[in-house]
Protein backbone atom coordinates (compact mmCIF):
# COMPACT_ATOMS: atom_id res chain seq x y z
CA UNK A 1 0.00 0.00 0.00
CA UNK A 2 1.67 3.30 -0.75
CA UNK A 3 1.17 6.23 1.54
CA UNK A 4 1.65 9.55 1.69
CA UNK A 5 4.69 10.10 3.30
CA UNK A 6 4.83 11.73 7.25
CA UNK A 7 4.35 14.69 6.94
CA UNK A 8 2.92 15.52 4.41
CA UNK A 9 0.68 18.42 4.11
CA UNK A 10 -1.86 16.73 1.74
CA UNK A 11 -2.64 13.37 2.65
CA UNK A 12 -4.15 11.77 -0.56
CA UNK A 13 -5.18 8.51 1.36
CA UNK A 14 -8.32 6.10 0.72
CA UNK A 15 -10.83 5.43 3.39
CA UNK A 16 -9.66 3.46 6.10
CA UNK A 17 -12.11 0.73 5.49
CA UNK A 18 -10.60 1.01 1.74
CA UNK A 19 -6.87 0.78 3.43
CA UNK A 20 -7.59 -2.27 5.43
CA UNK A 21 -8.74 -4.29 2.63
CA UNK A 22 -6.96 -7.28 1.88
CA UNK A 23 -5.33 -7.78 -1.60
CA UNK A 24 -6.57 -10.78 -3.71
CA UNK A 25 -4.05 -13.59 -3.08
CA UNK A 26 -5.15 -15.67 -6.30
CA UNK A 27 -4.16 -12.26 -8.39
CA UNK A 28 -0.81 -12.07 -6.36
CA UNK A 29 -0.03 -15.62 -7.92
CA UNK A 30 -1.06 -15.51 -10.89
CA UNK A 31 0.74 -12.05 -11.58
CA UNK A 32 4.00 -13.87 -10.78
CA UNK A 33 2.73 -16.24 -13.89
CA UNK A 34 0.15 -14.75 -16.28
CA UNK A 35 1.57 -14.01 -19.81
CA UNK A 36 3.97 -17.07 -19.05
CA UNK A 37 3.83 -19.86 -22.04
CA UNK A 38 5.09 -22.28 -19.31
CA UNK A 39 2.46 -22.05 -16.88
CA UNK A 40 -0.58 -23.84 -16.64
CA UNK A 41 -3.43 -21.74 -15.36
CA UNK A 42 -5.38 -23.35 -12.85
CA UNK A 43 -5.77 -20.05 -10.58
CA UNK A 44 -8.66 -18.46 -11.67
CA UNK A 45 -12.64 -20.03 -11.75
CA UNK A 46 -13.04 -19.64 -15.44
CA UNK A 47 -13.42 -22.41 -17.98
CA UNK A 48 -10.52 -23.12 -21.01
CA UNK A 49 -13.02 -22.59 -23.44
CA UNK A 50 -14.45 -19.57 -25.08
CA UNK A 51 -18.82 -18.70 -24.59
CA UNK A 52 -20.60 -21.08 -27.14
CA UNK A 53 -21.42 -19.53 -30.44
CA UNK A 54 -25.01 -19.00 -30.03
CA UNK A 55 -24.36 -16.15 -27.24
CA UNK A 56 -21.48 -15.16 -29.31
CA UNK A 57 -24.09 -14.56 -32.27
CA UNK A 58 -26.47 -13.08 -30.13
CA UNK A 59 -24.48 -10.16 -29.25
CA UNK A 60 -22.78 -9.54 -32.17
CA UNK A 61 -26.43 -9.90 -34.02
CA UNK A 62 -27.64 -6.86 -31.21
CA UNK A 63 -24.34 -5.33 -32.01
CA UNK A 64 -25.13 -4.98 -35.69
CA UNK A 65 -28.46 -3.89 -34.78
CA UNK A 66 -27.36 -0.86 -33.45
CA UNK A 67 -27.64 -1.92 -29.55
CA UNK A 68 -24.99 0.73 -28.69
CA UNK A 69 -27.23 2.66 -25.79
CA UNK A 70 -28.33 2.78 -22.54
CA UNK A 71 -30.67 0.89 -21.03
CA UNK A 72 -33.11 0.27 -17.78
CA UNK A 73 -31.07 0.45 -15.06
CA UNK A 74 -32.97 -2.83 -13.87
CA UNK A 75 -32.48 -4.39 -17.33
CA UNK A 76 -34.10 -4.96 -20.15
CA UNK A 77 -37.33 -6.28 -20.01
CA UNK A 78 -37.22 -9.47 -22.56
CA UNK A 79 -34.01 -10.14 -19.88
CA UNK A 80 -35.98 -9.58 -16.43
CA UNK A 81 -39.02 -11.48 -17.89
CA UNK A 82 -36.68 -14.26 -18.96
CA UNK A 83 -34.63 -14.51 -15.66
CA UNK A 84 -38.45 -14.67 -13.80
CA UNK A 85 -39.26 -17.44 -15.92
CA UNK A 86 -35.90 -19.11 -15.58
CA UNK A 87 -35.92 -18.79 -12.08
CA UNK A 88 -39.86 -20.08 -11.66
CA UNK A 89 -38.48 -23.37 -13.79
CA UNK A 90 -35.65 -24.17 -11.20
CA UNK A 91 -37.29 -22.49 -7.98
CA UNK A 92 -40.49 -21.58 -7.37
CA UNK A 93 -42.98 -18.92 -9.71
CA UNK A 94 -40.68 -15.71 -9.58
CA UNK A 95 -42.14 -12.54 -10.81
CA UNK A 96 -39.94 -10.20 -13.59
CA UNK A 97 -40.51 -7.32 -10.22
CA UNK A 98 -38.22 -9.23 -7.99
CA UNK A 99 -35.24 -9.74 -10.65
CA UNK A 100 -32.70 -6.62 -11.14
CA UNK A 101 -29.89 -7.14 -14.26
CA UNK A 102 -26.31 -6.26 -13.13
CA UNK A 103 -23.04 -5.85 -14.65
CA UNK A 104 -21.34 -9.23 -13.23
CA UNK A 105 -22.41 -11.39 -10.28
CA UNK A 106 -20.13 -9.32 -8.13
CA UNK A 107 -21.59 -5.94 -9.02
CA UNK A 108 -24.65 -7.73 -7.88
CA UNK A 109 -23.26 -8.45 -4.64
CA UNK A 110 -21.58 -5.11 -3.94
CA UNK A 111 -25.18 -3.31 -4.54
CA UNK A 112 -26.69 -6.15 -2.19
CA UNK A 113 -23.88 -4.32 0.39
CA UNK A 114 -24.61 -1.27 -0.50
CA UNK A 115 -28.29 -1.86 -0.59
CA UNK A 116 -28.49 -3.88 3.29
CA UNK A 117 -25.39 -2.81 5.65
CA UNK A 118 -24.88 -0.11 7.44
CA UNK A 119 -21.35 0.48 9.23
CA UNK A 120 -20.92 -1.74 12.01
CA UNK A 121 -23.48 -4.78 11.10
CA UNK A 122 -22.73 -8.06 12.04
CA UNK A 123 -22.46 -10.65 8.78
CA UNK A 124 -22.23 -13.85 9.69
CA UNK A 125 -20.32 -16.18 6.52
CA UNK A 126 -19.41 -19.61 6.04
CA UNK A 127 -15.82 -20.12 5.19
CA UNK A 128 -13.84 -20.60 3.54
CA UNK A 129 -14.72 -18.25 0.93
CA UNK A 130 -14.55 -16.54 -2.31
CA UNK A 131 -12.37 -13.35 -1.30
CA UNK A 132 -14.82 -10.56 -2.76
CA UNK A 133 -17.33 -12.40 -0.43
CA UNK A 134 -15.79 -12.03 2.75
CA UNK A 135 -13.83 -8.21 1.79
CA UNK A 136 -17.09 -6.85 0.28
CA UNK A 137 -19.56 -6.33 3.11
CA UNK A 138 -15.89 -4.58 5.05
CA UNK A 139 -16.11 -1.75 2.09
CA UNK A 140 -19.48 -0.57 3.60
CA UNK A 141 -18.03 -0.86 7.08
CA UNK A 142 -19.63 -4.37 7.72
CA UNK A 143 -18.06 -6.55 10.38
CA UNK A 144 -17.59 -9.99 9.06
CA UNK A 145 -17.79 -13.22 11.36
CA UNK A 146 -16.63 -16.38 10.29
CA UNK A 147 -18.07 -19.72 10.72
CA UNK A 148 -15.81 -22.52 9.00
CA UNK A 149 -16.54 -25.56 7.50
CA UNK A 150 -14.25 -28.72 8.13
CA UNK A 151 -12.87 -30.91 6.36
CA UNK A 152 -13.83 -34.32 7.54
CA UNK A 153 -11.51 -36.63 7.16
CA UNK A 154 -13.23 -39.39 8.89
CA UNK A 155 -14.88 -40.12 5.69
CA UNK A 156 -14.16 -41.69 2.64
CA UNK A 157 -13.15 -39.84 0.54
CA UNK A 158 -13.03 -36.82 3.25
CA UNK A 159 -15.64 -34.50 2.65
CA UNK A 160 -16.45 -30.48 3.17
CA UNK A 161 -18.93 -30.08 5.97
CA UNK A 162 -20.95 -27.65 8.43
CA UNK A 163 -21.56 -27.81 11.72
CA UNK A 164 -25.20 -26.34 11.58
CA UNK A 165 -25.34 -25.84 15.46
CA UNK A 166 -22.17 -23.74 15.28
CA UNK A 167 -23.26 -21.60 12.49
CA UNK A 168 -27.08 -21.01 14.20
CA UNK A 169 -25.25 -20.52 17.28
CA UNK A 170 -23.56 -17.49 15.59
CA UNK A 171 -26.62 -16.37 14.32
CA UNK A 172 -27.35 -14.25 17.50
CA UNK A 173 -30.26 -11.80 17.65
CA UNK A 174 -28.61 -8.38 16.08
CA UNK A 175 -27.23 -10.17 13.25
CA UNK A 176 -27.33 -8.41 10.02
CA UNK A 177 -26.87 -10.87 7.46
CA UNK A 178 -25.97 -14.85 6.90
CA UNK A 179 -23.57 -14.74 4.06
CA UNK A 180 -23.67 -18.13 2.27
CA UNK A 181 -22.17 -19.52 -1.22
CA UNK A 182 -23.65 -22.83 -1.60
CA UNK A 183 -22.33 -24.49 -3.76
CA UNK A 184 -19.32 -23.18 -2.50
CA UNK A 185 -16.31 -21.18 -4.06
CA UNK A 186 -13.59 -22.67 -3.26
CA UNK A 187 -14.49 -25.94 -1.04
CA UNK A 188 -17.52 -27.33 -3.69
CA UNK A 189 -19.40 -27.93 -0.42
CA UNK A 190 -23.11 -27.75 -1.03
CA UNK A 191 -25.55 -26.84 1.35
CA UNK A 192 -28.82 -29.62 2.57
CA UNK A 193 -32.37 -29.18 2.39
CA UNK A 194 -32.76 -29.87 5.35
CA UNK A 195 -29.90 -27.10 6.40
CA UNK A 196 -31.07 -24.81 4.41
CA UNK A 197 -34.58 -25.53 6.18
CA UNK A 198 -33.18 -24.50 9.82
CA UNK A 199 -31.44 -22.02 8.74
CA UNK A 200 -34.29 -20.16 6.75
CA UNK A 201 -36.89 -20.80 10.29
CA UNK A 202 -33.99 -19.18 12.90
CA UNK A 203 -33.51 -16.37 10.21
CA UNK A 204 -37.20 -15.51 9.87
CA UNK A 205 -37.52 -15.87 13.79
CA UNK A 206 -34.78 -13.11 14.11
CA UNK A 207 -35.07 -11.10 11.16
CA UNK A 208 -31.51 -11.89 9.50
CA UNK A 209 -31.54 -11.45 6.24
CA UNK A 210 -30.19 -14.64 3.86
CA UNK A 211 -28.01 -13.51 1.20
CA UNK A 212 -27.23 -16.70 -1.18
CA UNK A 213 -24.69 -16.61 -3.67
CA UNK A 214 -25.81 -19.12 -6.12
CA UNK A 215 -23.73 -18.83 -9.06
CA UNK A 216 -22.69 -22.53 -9.38
CA UNK A 217 -26.19 -23.90 -8.59
CA UNK A 218 -26.12 -25.47 -12.16
CA UNK A 219 -22.59 -26.94 -11.73
CA UNK A 220 -23.97 -30.15 -9.39
CA UNK A 221 -22.34 -33.80 -10.40
CA UNK A 222 -23.94 -35.98 -7.92
CA UNK A 223 -27.25 -37.40 -7.37
CA UNK A 224 -28.84 -34.18 -7.93
CA UNK A 225 -29.74 -34.83 -11.72
CA UNK A 226 -33.14 -34.27 -12.24
CA UNK A 227 -34.51 -32.55 -15.73
CA UNK A 228 -33.30 -29.43 -14.34
CA UNK A 229 -30.07 -30.52 -12.23
CA UNK A 230 -29.53 -27.71 -9.66
CA UNK A 231 -28.30 -27.48 -6.04
CA UNK A 232 -30.47 -26.74 -3.15
CA UNK A 233 -31.58 -23.11 -3.31
CA UNK A 234 -33.43 -20.22 -0.81
CA UNK A 235 -35.66 -19.54 -3.57
CA UNK A 236 -37.16 -22.77 -3.48
CA UNK A 237 -38.32 -22.36 0.27
CA UNK A 238 -38.72 -18.62 0.87
CA UNK A 239 -41.72 -16.47 0.31
CA UNK A 240 -41.50 -13.68 -2.30
CA UNK A 241 -41.32 -10.81 -0.06
CA UNK A 242 -39.15 -12.09 3.20
CA UNK A 243 -35.82 -11.08 3.38
CA UNK A 244 -33.88 -13.41 1.31
CA UNK A 245 -32.15 -12.50 -1.56
CA UNK A 246 -29.84 -14.52 -4.34
CA UNK A 247 -27.21 -13.27 -6.53
CA UNK A 248 -26.68 -15.31 -9.66
CA UNK A 249 -23.95 -14.60 -12.65
CA UNK A 250 -24.19 -15.67 -16.28
CA UNK A 251 -20.49 -16.39 -16.12
CA UNK A 252 -19.82 -20.18 -15.08
CA UNK A 253 -23.60 -21.73 -16.21
CA UNK A 254 -22.82 -20.37 -19.84
CA UNK A 255 -19.15 -19.65 -20.21
CA UNK A 256 -19.65 -15.73 -19.93
CA UNK A 257 -16.60 -14.69 -17.37
CA UNK A 258 -15.43 -11.83 -19.88
CA UNK A 259 -19.02 -10.65 -20.44
CA UNK A 260 -20.16 -9.08 -16.76
CA UNK A 261 -23.52 -9.99 -16.46
CA UNK A 262 -25.34 -11.18 -13.41
CA UNK A 263 -28.58 -10.46 -11.79
CA UNK A 264 -30.19 -11.15 -8.33
CA UNK A 265 -33.70 -11.93 -7.15
CA UNK A 266 -34.98 -9.78 -4.33
CA UNK A 267 -38.37 -9.29 -2.57
CA UNK A 268 -39.72 -6.60 -4.99
CA UNK A 269 -40.19 -4.05 -2.00
CA UNK A 270 -36.47 -3.22 -2.91
CA UNK A 271 -36.38 -2.74 -6.21
CA UNK A 272 -37.03 1.31 -6.37
CA UNK A 273 -33.78 1.04 -3.64
CA UNK A 274 -31.70 -0.76 -6.23
CA UNK A 275 -32.71 0.84 -8.90
CA UNK A 276 -30.99 3.98 -7.81
CA UNK A 277 -27.93 2.04 -6.54
CA UNK A 278 -27.69 0.60 -10.03
CA UNK A 279 -27.81 4.27 -11.16
CA UNK A 280 -25.28 5.72 -9.65
CA UNK A 281 -22.63 2.50 -9.84
CA UNK A 282 -23.01 1.65 -13.26
CA UNK A 283 -26.51 2.71 -14.70
CA UNK A 284 -27.14 -0.40 -16.29
CA UNK A 285 -25.63 -3.34 -17.94
CA UNK A 286 -24.19 -2.97 -21.80
CA UNK A 287 -27.47 -4.11 -23.65
CA UNK A 288 -26.05 -6.07 -26.68
CA UNK A 289 -24.48 -8.07 -23.58
CA UNK A 290 -27.87 -8.39 -22.26
CA UNK A 291 -29.60 -9.40 -25.36
CA UNK A 292 -27.04 -12.40 -25.57
CA UNK A 293 -28.08 -13.14 -21.59
CA UNK A 294 -31.66 -13.79 -23.32
CA UNK A 295 -30.49 -16.39 -25.58
CA UNK A 296 -27.88 -17.88 -22.55
CA UNK A 297 -31.23 -17.86 -20.28
CA UNK A 298 -33.55 -19.53 -23.29
CA UNK A 299 -31.81 -22.11 -25.11
CA UNK A 300 -28.70 -22.76 -23.00
CA UNK A 301 -29.83 -25.71 -21.02
CA UNK A 302 -27.84 -27.53 -23.81
CA UNK A 303 -24.97 -25.83 -22.58
CA UNK A 304 -25.50 -26.33 -19.19
CA UNK A 305 -25.83 -29.95 -19.05
CA UNK A 306 -22.59 -30.41 -21.31
CA UNK A 307 -20.55 -27.94 -18.92
CA UNK A 308 -22.02 -30.39 -16.43
CA UNK A 309 -20.85 -33.57 -17.83
CA UNK A 310 -17.13 -31.97 -19.04
CA UNK A 311 -16.88 -30.96 -15.45
CA UNK A 312 -17.85 -33.91 -13.32
CA UNK A 313 -15.23 -36.23 -16.07
CA UNK A 314 -12.52 -33.09 -14.66
CA UNK A 315 -13.60 -33.53 -11.11
CA UNK A 316 -13.24 -37.18 -11.55
CA UNK A 317 -9.46 -36.96 -13.19
CA UNK A 318 -7.92 -34.70 -10.76
CA UNK A 319 -9.65 -36.50 -7.73
CA UNK A 320 -8.44 -39.81 -8.92
CA UNK A 321 -4.69 -38.28 -9.25
CA UNK A 322 -4.79 -36.45 -6.11
CA UNK A 323 -5.62 -39.52 -4.28
CA UNK A 324 -2.58 -41.73 -5.57
CA UNK A 325 -0.91 -43.51 -3.65
CA UNK A 326 2.26 -40.76 -4.89
CA UNK A 327 0.30 -37.44 -3.88
CA UNK A 328 -1.14 -39.48 -0.23
CA UNK A 329 2.55 -39.88 0.35
CA UNK A 330 3.47 -36.15 -0.57
CA UNK A 331 0.58 -34.87 2.22
CA UNK A 332 -1.94 -35.19 -0.42
CA UNK A 333 -5.24 -34.95 1.09
CA UNK A 334 -8.11 -34.93 -0.97
CA UNK A 335 -12.17 -34.29 -0.71
CA UNK A 336 -14.46 -35.10 -3.79
CA UNK A 337 -16.01 -32.01 -3.77
CA UNK A 338 -20.49 -32.54 -5.40
CA UNK A 339 -20.42 -29.22 -7.06
CA UNK A 340 -18.81 -25.77 -8.46
CA UNK A 341 -15.23 -26.55 -10.16
CA UNK A 342 -12.95 -26.29 -7.84
CA UNK A 343 -10.86 -28.86 -5.73
CA UNK A 344 -10.07 -27.79 -2.53
CA UNK A 345 -7.41 -29.85 -1.16
CA UNK A 346 -4.98 -29.70 2.16
CA UNK A 347 -1.08 -30.64 1.96
CA UNK A 348 -0.44 -32.19 5.14
CA UNK A 349 1.92 -30.07 7.57
CA UNK A 350 1.60 -27.00 4.76
CA UNK A 351 1.40 -23.74 6.70
CA UNK A 352 2.00 -21.18 4.18
CA UNK A 353 0.00 -21.84 0.79
CA UNK A 354 1.14 -18.56 -0.39
CA UNK A 355 4.42 -19.19 -0.73
CA UNK A 356 4.16 -22.86 -1.86
CA UNK A 357 1.68 -21.63 -4.77
CA UNK A 358 4.28 -18.84 -5.83
CA UNK A 359 6.99 -21.25 -5.86
CA UNK A 360 4.21 -23.82 -7.92
CA UNK A 361 4.60 -21.32 -10.38
CA UNK A 362 8.34 -20.55 -10.35
CA UNK A 363 9.56 -23.69 -10.33
CA UNK A 364 6.92 -26.31 -11.64
CA UNK A 365 4.93 -24.04 -13.86
CA UNK A 366 1.82 -24.97 -12.01
CA UNK A 367 -0.42 -22.02 -11.03
CA UNK A 368 -2.98 -22.60 -8.55
CA UNK A 369 -4.83 -20.10 -5.52
CA UNK A 370 -3.25 -20.30 -2.19
CA UNK A 371 -5.94 -21.70 0.80
CA UNK A 372 -5.17 -18.60 2.75
CA UNK A 373 -7.04 -16.65 -0.19
CA UNK A 374 -10.20 -17.68 1.46
CA UNK A 375 -9.42 -16.75 5.02
CA UNK A 376 -7.93 -17.67 7.53
CA UNK A 377 -9.69 -21.14 7.45
CA UNK A 378 -8.02 -22.27 4.14
CA UNK A 379 -4.45 -21.61 4.78
CA UNK A 380 -3.25 -25.06 4.74
CA UNK A 381 -4.99 -26.26 1.40
CA UNK A 382 -5.02 -25.21 -1.86
CA UNK A 383 -7.50 -24.70 -4.33
CA UNK A 384 -7.37 -26.07 -8.31
CA UNK A 385 -10.02 -25.08 -10.86
CA UNK A 386 -10.29 -27.61 -13.07
CA UNK A 387 -12.56 -26.03 -15.60
CA UNK A 388 -9.72 -27.42 -18.11
CA UNK A 389 -9.14 -30.15 -20.52
CA UNK A 390 -8.19 -33.84 -19.14
CA UNK A 391 -4.75 -33.65 -20.73
CA UNK A 392 -3.91 -29.83 -18.93
CA UNK A 393 -5.51 -31.94 -15.37
CA UNK A 394 -3.07 -34.51 -16.17
CA UNK A 395 0.03 -32.17 -16.94
CA UNK A 396 -0.58 -30.25 -14.14
CA UNK A 397 -0.94 -33.40 -11.71
CA UNK A 398 2.25 -34.95 -12.99
CA UNK A 399 3.68 -31.34 -12.41
CA UNK A 400 2.63 -31.38 -8.55
CA UNK A 401 3.74 -35.11 -7.99
CA UNK A 402 6.70 -34.10 -9.54
CA UNK A 403 7.27 -31.13 -7.44
CA UNK A 404 6.12 -32.46 -3.69
CA UNK A 405 7.71 -35.93 -4.12
CA UNK A 406 11.49 -34.14 -4.69
CA UNK A 407 10.60 -31.67 -1.62
C1 LIG B 1 -18.75 -17.38 -5.27
C2 LIG B 1 -18.72 -16.44 -6.40
N1 LIG B 1 -19.65 -15.48 -6.46
C3 LIG B 1 -19.66 -14.60 -7.47
C4 LIG B 1 -18.73 -14.65 -8.47
C5 LIG B 1 -18.81 -13.57 -9.49
O1 LIG B 1 -18.92 -13.91 -10.78
P1 LIG B 1 -18.90 -12.76 -11.88
O2 LIG B 1 -18.52 -11.49 -11.24
O3 LIG B 1 -17.93 -13.21 -12.92
O4 LIG B 1 -20.30 -12.71 -12.40
C6 LIG B 1 -17.72 -15.63 -8.43
C7 LIG B 1 -16.67 -15.66 -9.45
O5 LIG B 1 -15.68 -16.36 -9.34
C8 LIG B 1 -17.73 -16.54 -7.37
O6 LIG B 1 -16.82 -17.51 -7.27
Amino acid sequence: MFLTPPGSPFPAEPRTAVQSLVASRIREVANAGMGRADVLPFWFGEPDEVTPQVIRDAAKAALDAGDTFYTHNLGLPALREALAAYSSRLHRPADPAQIAVTSSGVSALMLVAQLLFNPGDRVVAVTPLWPNLLEIPKILGAEVVSVPLALDTGLAPPRWSLDLDRLLDALVPGTRALLLNSPNNPTGWTITREQQRQLLAHCRKLGIWVLADDVYERLVFDGLAGEVACAPSFLDLCEPDERVVSTNSFSKSWLMTGWRLGWMQVPASLMTGLGKLIEYNTSCAPGFVQRAGVVAVEQGDAIVRRTVARYRAARDLLFERLSSPALRAAGVLAPRPDSAMYLFFRIEGEQDSLSLCKRLVAEAGLGLAPGSAFGPEGEGAIRWCFASSPDKLADGADRLERYLSAR
